[in-house]
């Protein structure tokens, strides 16, 4: 079973993150689930109360289907410094941080790890292993888009949640499943989460 990082932090984007798990479950993943307390709080503004934490298998199945049973997922205490996922022994493949906050992604340029999220993506850029980091904010300041380049210098993917419109998007589903399919494609995943651009 290929086992992946999911990081939730508190920038507008849920649907994003949700899609892409359910996409990663539907493929039979592991997930190593982060949602920082921000997070928390971003799926309950943002999806409602039913998306909350402790009822996200509920929440997926309902609207992704019981093809999200294929896989399994653990959830940590960002505040777990302790966790397997801060190793790295741990035989993590790669981890995405969707949505990243500008305050995680401040952190993870500078190698803060002051939480599980930081520091999990801190282990990613020194062993070497692919970190994906779905940043949103607009307008963005010097600092947040130097943070960017650092991150990037570092080896980490930068994948700002910019949905593209030359697939026609006809729904909130469709703009969340151009950027699941981004980060599916990137981490090594054939899909059809949206069409090929045939030119
Ligand atoms: C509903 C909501 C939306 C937010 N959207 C953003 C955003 O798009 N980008 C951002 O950098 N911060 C955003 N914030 C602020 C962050 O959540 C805040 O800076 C927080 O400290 C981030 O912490 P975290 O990275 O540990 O989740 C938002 C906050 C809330 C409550």
């Amino acid at each position: 079973m290929a086992s992946f990082t999911l990081a939730i932090t508190g920038a507008s984007g849920a649907l994003y993150s949700m899609r892409t798990m359910a996409a990663l479950l539907e493929r039979g993943c592991h997930i190593e689930l982060i949602v920082s307390e921000y997070g928390r709080r971003l799926l309950r503004d943002e999806l409602g109360e039913a998306a909350s934490v402790d009822k996200l298998g509920d929440y997926l199945e309902a609207v992704y289907g019981e093809g999200i049973r294929a896989g399994r997922w653990t959830l940590h205490s960002n505040k777990d410094l302790g966790a397997n996922i801060a190793s790295g022994s741990q035989d993590c493949e790669g981890m995405v941080v969707v949505p990243c906050s500008m305050k995680t992604l401040a952190g993870i340029a500078h190698g803060l790890s002051r939480n599980l999220v930081e520091r999990a993506a801190d282990v990613m850029l020194k062993e070497r292993r692919t970190l994906i980091i779905v940043p949103r904010e607009t307008p963005m300041s010097l600092p947040q888009l130097r943070n960017m380049v650092l991150c990037a210098e570092s080896g980490a993917l930068m994948m700002p949640a910019m949905p593209a419109f030359y697939q026609m998007p006809k729904t909130l589903d469709d703009l969340s499943d151009f950027m699941a399919g981004k980060i599916l494609s990137a981490l090594g995943f054939r899909h059809e989460l949206y069409p090929a651009w045939k030119g």
